[in-house]
Order: structure tokens, then sequence, then C-alpha cells
């Protein structure tokens, strides 16, 4: 403790001087310098164990009933961080430990899943990605890093920037879907609004970049399976959002459970010390995943744990997560000879880094403030927030007759289907500090609107018995009772809304799905509804694409709503009653069938692409399925119209200096007031890699007037045009190249260009 006083009083003295003022980078580095002179071995590689609380697991535990010994540990000044203790209380008390008990008192780095929200839950983050609207990203970011900075968090695990083209993977709920470029806007936008722009303030959190490298590209889209894709693929695609997460200032990475062209990321130096530290010049810490460290021993790579531990040491993870490996073994290794102190001293570094930059060593318990803590968590104020995300979050799939927008007055409504009712599924996976059944269901929102009547009917249990909070969802395939008493409920019936999808549990961490139906009997119920009335609004909730091509054939209007977190009613009936114009644009392709899977726009063309009309199979297609999606990536409807046309381009020809501007007319030729997502993407048609059909390269978000035109223009430059070569460099080639314009990748309008020198 004393020794903490006095680091903390002349480190203070520091950094209030003028000198501080400019040289903020050189203060920070002379701290920790003075400060690890001070550190024993032990205590360096204490810095480098993060353990579990005892309040929350988020993954299996390694060793039960230990909790004496992380006390121990704490005091002894051997670990650098904790995940899962949450609450000013709880958080003070670990704290406290090592502050007041440990020799050096270096403050521990809080840690926890604030994946979309604390209490106050935002939409999960494939939802939000489908607003393509980065100020209200940013904003619901920020309000998470409000509510969770006031329970004494200090480091989210967030944001997941994995691209992923798989939807049986449970964990695209958590990500930006398929789209490096979109997903690199969204990296940065939730960075920002969880780091805001000082982030020793007392309401803002480091931000992670995670899982680094590949985890969306898990084979078969199961989860932890093998990962294997080659230069290009990593380059272009899997990189991307790491890349722009830095740009954004991402205090963290961490690494993920999957091996990587043979080798686990946790241990891989490729990855982690030639293009993180070394090609990106990264100076954060990376953590492992949880008990990533040990896994590599499963994954047979690591003989025993103390070799795991050595190469998670040696290939640049900085710190363990619940493998227990560093507080163990690191200390011998470095004795042996096989981890260097120059690498601790590196990992080391970086951790003190972030903690300097947090403020913790300025006051350890500046997140610690019970009364910011019952002011701040779910106030009104964070769940306008959340609802103005959720809102934005919503994407018309289909409005055939104009069904939507619903009359305010006089109509007999059927609300049908588990989930109508349902206050815990629309909070979705990741939700860990929400309190359970908090949600607005579907109902209690329409309610709010008291011009109509309602009546409700259930039809289907979407989980076998109680609902339970388990990690295999009990899915009902059998008890059809309640089908017949909602196909009576929806005779005669002005409109049927039937609230279908997936239970909130059935995405997320170690939930992937070999199918992409409807689950449990909703298919049947919604088909034996259609039977007696056919207009149905459709209101999806789920976490991933579904294939639902009957719904799409059949049913006049159906609504993406995902899982919208606590405030979801009241989003969606503000959208099927048009107070809200939907403006959501998809950011995963739905496919038809799950056997097209991995389904996604950017693909690469084959020499075979297309049917020559020669009777002959001889082409890249299935004898029993179109290649086509059902919705594309991009795509998303409003209840007005818009058309675009008068595509112009100042110039044919860019130089490599030079600019070009695309520009075309936006008009509404609808009767709603609305916004568009415009999207711009180009086509590479000669490379020295064959370059995707179409690629996302710019988007812009348009507000019309009904029968307004806007003039939109976009830029490109030769930094538009960028990839990983065959060269192994980024750069742009001369040549050829398309420019398409739309509302979704299958685009309206389409010219060409030509890159020069
Ligand atoms: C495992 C998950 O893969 C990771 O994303 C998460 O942050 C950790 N568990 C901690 O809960």
């Amino acid at each position: 403790m004393k020794i903490y006083i006095l680091i903390t009083f002349c480190l203070f003295v520091f950094s209030h001087s003028n000198y501080a003022q400019t040289k903020l980078d050189v203060v920070v580095e002379n701290k920790i310098d003075s400060l690890m002179e001070l550190m024993t071995l032990e205590e360096k590689v204490g810095q480098m164990n993060q353990y579990n609380g005892f309040w929350n697991v988020t993954g299996p535990v390694p060793e039960k009933g230990d909790a004496s010994s992380k006390f121990e540990h704490l005091k002894n000044g051997w670990v650098g961080s904790m995940l899962n203790v949450t609450g000013v209380e709880e958080v003070r008390k670990v704290q406290k430990i090592v502050v007041e008990e440990s020799r050096l008192g270096i403050p521990l780095i809080i840690g926890y899943d604030v994946i979309h929200g604390y209490r106050t839950q935002s939409p999960i983050p494939l939802a939000e990605s489908a607003s393509w609207d980065m100020d209200v990203i940013k904003a619901s970011a920020a309000m998470a890093a409000d509510e969770a900075s006031a329970t004494g968090i200090n480091w989210t695990f967030a944001p997941m920037v994995d691209i992923s083209r798989d939807a049986r993977w449970g964990r695209v709920m958590e990500g930006a879907g398929e789209d490096p470029y979109l997903g690199s806007q969204i990296a940065k936008a939730r960075i920002t609004g969880f780091q805001g722009e000082d982030l020793s303030a007392p309401n803002t959190i480091a931000a992670t970049a995670k899982h680094f490298a590949g985890y969306g590209f898990s084979e078969a889209g199961r989860d932890y399976n093998t990962v294997d894709v080659g230069t290009s693929t990593l380059y272009n695609t899997i990189f991307p959002p790491f890349m722009a997460a830095i740009e954004a200032d991402v205090k963290t990475f961490m690494n993920s459970f999957n091996v990587l062209n043979g080798i686990p990321a946790t241990g891989n130096s490729f990855l982690q010390r030639d293009v993180l530290k070394e090609e990106w010049d990264y100076q954060g810490f990376v953590v492992s995943d949880w008990g990533s460290m040990a896994e590599m021993v499963a994954h047979g790579y690591s003989k025993d744990a103390k070799s795991a531990a050595e190469s998670a040491a040696n290939a640049g993870s900085d710190m363990d997560m619940e493998s227990y490996l560093y507080v163990k073994h690191l200390k011998n290794l470095v004795d042996e000879g096989k981890v260097s102190v120059d690498k601790i001293d590196d990992a080391v570094r970086r951790i003190l880094r972030v903690k300097y930059e947090l403020g913790l060593f300025d006051d350890p318990y500046k997140y610690c403030n019970e009364e910011r803590e019952k002011a701040v968590i779910g106030s009104d104020k964070n769940k306008a927030i959340a609802l103005d995300m959720a809102e934005k979050s919503i994407v018309l799939l289909k409005n055939e007759n104009q069904l939507l927008p619903l009359k305010k007055k006089g109509m007999n409504i059927a609300v049908i289907g588990p989930l109508a009712a349902d206050k815990n599924s629309p909070l979705g996976g990741w939700r860990l500090a929400a309190e359970d059944n908090s949600a607005v269901s579907v109902m209690e929102g329409l309610k709010k609107y008291k011009g109509n009547k309602l009546y409700h009917e259930k039809g289907v249990e979407l989980v076998k018995g109680k609902e339970a909070f388990v990690f295999e969802i009990d899915i009902n395939t059998t008890d059809r009772t309640g089908i017949a008493e909602a196909v009576e409920v929806a005779k005669n019936k002005d409109v049927v809304v039937m609230v279908l999808g997936e239970h909130g549990f059935q995405s997320g961490e170690g939930r992937s799905r070999a199918n992409l139906d409807l689950p449990g009997l909703q298919q049947e119920l919604l088909e034996a509804v259609y039977a007696v009335n056919k207009n149905i609004v459709l209101v999806l909730m789920n976490g991933r694409p579904l294939t639902i091509n009957w719904a799409d054939e059949n049913i006049p209007a159906i609504v993406e709503a995902w899982q919208l977190g606590s405030t979801s009613g009241d989003a969606i009936a503000k959208v099927l009653y048009g107070d809200y114009n939907p403006s959501g644009k998809l950011p995963m392709t739905f496919p038809r069938n799950v056997g097209q899977v991995p389904l996604y726009y950017n693909y690469l063309s084959t020499g075979r692409p297309t049917y020559p009309g020669d009777d002959l199979v001889f082409w890249t297609h299935y004898t029993d399925e179109v290649n086509t999606p059902l919705y594309e990536f991009g795509y998303g409807l409003s209840y007005t119209e818009f058309t675009y046309d008068n595509l112009k381009l100042n110039t044919n020809s860019l130089s490599k200096t030079g600019e070009l501007k695309v520009s075309f007319d936006l008009s509404n030729t609808g009767k709603y007031e609305g916004k568009e997502v415009v999207q711009l993407y180009i086509q590479d048609l000669f490379a020295s890699i064959a370059r995707p059909v179409k690629e996302l390269k710019d988007f812009k978000m348009v507000s019309l007037k009904p029968g307004e035109t806007k003039n939109v223009s976009f830029t490109i430059t030769t930094k538009t045009l960028e990839f990983y070569s065959a060269n192994n460099i980024w750069e742009s080639e001369t040549g050829d190249f398309k420019v398409f314009i739309g509302g979704s990748s299958t685009t309206q309008l389409a010219s060409d260009f030509t890159l020069n020198d």
C-alpha cells in the first residue's frame, strides 16, 4: 500500500506538469518503466493472469472451489485482472484487496461481456448492424459503457468483429454480419462508443476487438471448429475490421478458440506477433479467450499445460483468461530460458499502459460510485437510446398490398405465436446483466395503441416444459394442443400478427444450428393460421438469418425484428403502426436452403458462372436449388418507394492521385417520408488475384419526403480500390472496374471506369 501511494504521488506530480499535457505518451511510458523496475517476476506474471469472479460463469470452470486461493493470489499481486465481477460493492471488494494488501497495489482491470448493453439491453449486435446507422450504433455502445462503468466495470469484451458467412454459426448474432467494409465501419462506431473521447473519464470503458482471428469461419458453422482459410480471405475479408479497430484505437484484442490453418490462434505467432504487433504496430494487449491456452492441448498442438503456456507467451498472448497456466508455469518457463524476460516485459507494459489510460492508477475506485450506479442503471434516458436503436434495426422484408402500416383504429387483431407475449427472448443472447423477463413484449407494445382490439393466443410453446436458461434448449416438437385455439382466434379477424422465430438462447456461443427453419412446430402453426386467414403480418425474432421460403411465398407482410432488447415490443409496435418507417437493411444474406450456406454476396466468380444454354450440366449450380438467396445482403424495404436514376461519373478514367465522383438521383416516389441506405459497390474486373463480383465500398443514409428527389454523390479514390494483392501488399491495380449503385447488393445502376497510373 505504501509503495503504491508513493508511486501514485510521484506520477500525479508528473502527469500534471505542462510536459504531461503535450507528451502524455512519454510520461505514461516513464511511469510504466518506474513501476516495472519495482516489480518481481512473479508480480509481472501476475499482471498477465486474469481470474473469473465466482458470480457469473461464461465458460467451463477449470478448477472448482478454489476461491480461497484466488483471494490469496489477489493479495500476493498475482492477479492483473478479473472478469465477471460486477456491481460497485463486489468490484470495490476485490480492488481493495490488491490495492491495500498486495505489495505494489497495482489496480485490477475489471472485464465483462458488455455485448449489447449492461442492464438496459440494446438490440443484439447483428440487429444493430441492420440499421447501417453509425451514429446510433455509437450511441448504443456509449450507453452500454455508461451503465457498465457505473457498476465498476472498466473493460468490455466487445465488439466481436468476426466476419461470418455462415448463419449456422450461433455467434453471428454477436457480430456485424458478412461484409468486411460494413463490419469495419461498425467496429469503429462501437469502439468509439465504448471508449469515448477520453478513456480516463468515469463513464467510458476499454473495448476489445475479438476474436483474432478467423473464428467466424469455423467449418460447417459449428462453434469452436477448425478454420482453414487462404491468404486472400484472411487479409481481404477477415482482417479489415480488426485493422479498423486499431484505427479506432481499440485498447485490447482477444484471440480465438479455433486453429487457423492448423495452429491455434492463442499460440499463433504469425497472427499475434508478425501481423498484429509488428505489421500493424499494435500497442494494446491481447487477452486469451476463456481457457483457450489450456485448450491447445486438446487441439493436439501442445503436449501439456506447461508447453501450452510457453507457446501462448511466445506467440504474444499477453493475458491468460481462466486457463491458470501463466500463474502456474510462466515463472518457471522464464527461469528455464523458454520464455524471455523481454517477452514478459512487453506483455506487462501493454497491460499497464491500458490501466494507466483508464486512470486506474489515479484512482482505482473511480468506477465505484454507488450513487452513480443507482442513477444510471436502467435509466429512462438509456431506455430511450435502446428504443431508438431498436426501431432503426428492424428490416421490412415484404409488404404486399401495403398491408403495413396497420390502421390505428377500429380493427380486430389476432396476435399469435410463442414469442408474442415473451418478455425474455427479445433480450437475446449475451445479456448477462439484464433482468430476466424484462423486455417489453410485442403484446405490451401493441396494447399501448388503444384504438384496436387485440386477441392473443400462443398457438404452440417454443420450448418444451418450463422455459429454462440452460444452454441446451428443449424445443417443443410434439405438443400441438394450442394450434386449434389459435386458428379459432385468427378466424374473421381483420389482421393476424404472428410472432415467430428463435428462442433468445438459440443463438450465441455454443448454439450452432444445422437447420435454419423456424424451430419446432411454428411452421405448422403458421400454415394452419394461414388456412383460415391470409391477412398475416409475420414478425420474426431471431438471432441469425432463417430459411423462410414458404412464408416469403405466402405471407403478405414480413418484418425482421431480430432480438431487439429491453424495448423490443415498443419498437415493433411503432413500426407496425407506421410511427417509425422501417429503414434497416440486411447485414447478412438470407439463404433459401441451409445447403447453400456459406452464401454471401461478395463471392468470387467461377470459371463457369452462368448457364450457357446448352442443355448441359457443366456450370456452377445445384440440381435441386437455385444459386440466389431469398433476401440478399443490403436488402430492406420501406413503407415508401425509392427510385434510382441518372447515374453520372465525372470521369471514366481515374488516375492514382485523382478522384472519381459518382452521382445519381434518389427519389421518394411513395406516400411516406422515409430513409434509404444507398449503397456503392465496385467490381475489379481483372486483377492479380480473382476479386469478388461486387464489394461494398461506401453507403449513405438519405432522408426524403414524398415526391422529393436528392442528388447523392460518392467519391472513389485509389484507396477505395485497394486490396491485398498477389504481391502480398495492400495496393490498387490499374485496369477496368465497374461501379454499382442501389438499395441492396442487387443494385439498380451501373457504370464503368478505368484506373490508370
Ligand atoms: C468466451 C467467448 O468466446 C468470449 O467472446 C467471451 O468474451 C469470453 N468467453 C468471456 O466470457
